[in-house]
């Protein structure tokens, strides 16, 4: 977990499909699953943030700048895909949270894949 990004990669990719699975719900009109779904989808937040956190702390010392913007890029990607899916069940405005999400979302595997590990 400190050495191999492979628990962080899974944490995060699950988090996004469960992601699209609340939005489908949400749509479907399921909102007894979206909510259930949603539950499961913060805990994911949770282990993101973890496994995240644990990479960080062993690793940031090579280079504290990116790896601070890696750090703050994927704390902005989960309070946007928070934040889009509880405007969504209140059928408010989401675009500008999703043009967040997507550049947030960019600049954070762009800068994963180019920090070291
Ligand atoms: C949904 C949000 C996130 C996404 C999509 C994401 C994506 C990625 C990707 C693509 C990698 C590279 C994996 C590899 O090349 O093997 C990575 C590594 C990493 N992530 Fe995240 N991440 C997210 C959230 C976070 C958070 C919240 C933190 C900090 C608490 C964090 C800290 C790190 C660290 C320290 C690395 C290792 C960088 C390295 O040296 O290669 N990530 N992440």
């Amino acid at each position: 977990m400190f050495e191999s990004t492979h628990a962080h990669i899974t944490t995060w990719v699950v988090a996004l499909i469960l992601f699209v699975i609340v939005l489908v719900l949400q749509k479907g009109g399921n909102q007894k699953g979206a909510k259930i779904t949603h539950m499961i989808l913060r805990v994911f937040y949770l282990l993101i943030i973890a496994t995240g956190a644990l990479l960080f702390f062993k690793h940031q010392a090579y280079n504290p700048a990116l790896y601070g913007i890696k750090f703050l890029g994927g704390i902005i990607v989960i309070a946007m895909l928070e934040m889009i899916l509880v405007r969504t069940a209140k059928a408010k405005n989401t675009a500008i949270l999703w043009i967040v999400f997507v550049v947030a979302l960019a600049i954070t595997i762009y800068l994963g894949m180019k920090l070291p590990i």
